[in-house]
């Protein structure tokens, strides 16, 4: 027997990918619903060798089904997320409307796979941030061995970590490039970001820094551990899919680089690619549509202690989304349904 599962946003990138890894992964399902806004009724969408016509989220009744992976963003997941939480079906969301809520796990299931079971007193479970989630992956077994003291990371953050339309607009300036007459002004982003890299993701804060950083600081410590001390610089660039991330980290104990790549090496969830020579670590477009996150350029810090510099590039959609939610629905069958 297996599950009864909803996902909820199937026509944005997130959705699409979540059912391709559902099938990918042969997630146990015995009936799936593709849900979207009433504007795209009847949009098909695939999952396996099936054709899904997706159904209105605001018609639907979730009563009897089991299992439900949001991505429609914190606006629609607040009307909807509790009505479907209050009908028995558990919500992992992908919003960061749910994230810092204490009564809500945050899981990457690499890290902390047990929080998922304290999902009970909302019925929701949380998915991190895109650049949080190929980040701690890569922390945790480093902060297992040596203990990380504060972490350092600069982000170059790909077009679909904004939806659909950003990846338009990236296409339909880079084209207008060559055709001036045909001009795009920056609807999605607020500077042009064909050949182009813009500081800010999110909205700014107080202190200056951007809500984006700031998610980093706070679900790392959320995932990982309280005691970690983040500073992040978020970036976004012309990249269609996925996430580059420049971290340095500081460790209580001296962690040598080679005992680290060996350690990263045997970490669930990452393959080190770490040759120094030409082309010997991975960029972007190499880690698109693969489950891992990657890490190159593994190096000491020397002007620290004991301190680290690494490159971790991931597909945002996937470690960074669909496949961060679909490993939470997997460890939740293992460790709590128990139905596939
Ligand atoms: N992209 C990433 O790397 C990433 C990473 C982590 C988390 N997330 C989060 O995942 C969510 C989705 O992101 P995305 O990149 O997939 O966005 P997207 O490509 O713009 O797709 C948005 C999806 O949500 C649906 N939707 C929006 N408003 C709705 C409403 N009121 N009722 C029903 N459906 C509604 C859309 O349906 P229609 O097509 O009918 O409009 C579409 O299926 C966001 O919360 C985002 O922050 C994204």
């Amino acid at each position: 027997m297996g599950y009864k599962v909803v996902v909820a946003g199937a026509t944005g990138n997130v959705g699409r990918e979540m059912l391709n890894i559902l099938a990918e992964r042969e997630f146990p399902v015995d009936e799936i619903a593709a849900l979207a806004s009433r504007r795209s009724l009847g949009t098909e969408v695939s999952f396996g060798d099936q054709t899904l016509k997706t159904q209105d989220l605001d018609q639907f009744d979730f009563t009897g089904w089991d299992i439900a992976l949001f991505a429609i963003g914190s606006d629609a997941t607040k009307k909807y997320a509790p009505k479907a939480a209050e009908a028995g079906c558990v919500v992992i969301d992908n919003s960061s409307l749910y994230r810092y809520d204490p009564d809500v796990p945050l899981v990457v299931p690499e890290v902390n796979p047990e929080a998922v079971e304290g999902y009970t007193k909302k019925n929701i479970i949380a998915n991190p941030n895109c650049s949080t989630a190929q980040m701690v992956v890569a922390l945790k077994p480093l902060h297992d061995r040596a203990k990380i003291k504060r972490v350092v990371v600069s982000t170059y953050q790909s077009v679909s970590g904004s939806g659909k339309d950003a990846i338009d607009e990236l296409w339909d300036q880079t084209k207008a490039i060559y055709n001036p007459t045909d001009e795009v002004a920056p609807k999605v982003y607020p500077k042009q970001i064909a050949f182009n890299v813009i500081p800010h993701i999110d909205v700014f804060l107080d202190d200056g820094s951007t809500k984006e950083e700031w998610k980093m600081v706070a679900e790392t410590k959320k995932i990982v551990d309280q005691s970690i001390k983040v500073t992040a610089t978020c970036v976004r660039v012309p990249v269609f899919v996925g996430h580059g991330e420049a971290i340095n980290v500081e460790f209580e104990d001296f962690l040598d680089e080679d005992e680290a790549r060996d350690i990263l090496r045997e970490a669930p969830g990452i393959m080190v690619i770490d040759k120094r020579e030409d082309g010997g670590y991975v960029t972007p477009v190499e880690c698109v549509g693969d489950f891992a996150t990657f890490i190159s350029r593994i190096r000491q810090d020397s002007t620290i202690e004991n301190g680290l510099n690494f490159w971790c590039v991931s597909d945002n959609l996937r470690k960074g989304a669909a496949l961060n939610a679909v490993q939470i629905a997997e460890t939740l069958g293992n460790r709590v349904l128990k139905k596939g």
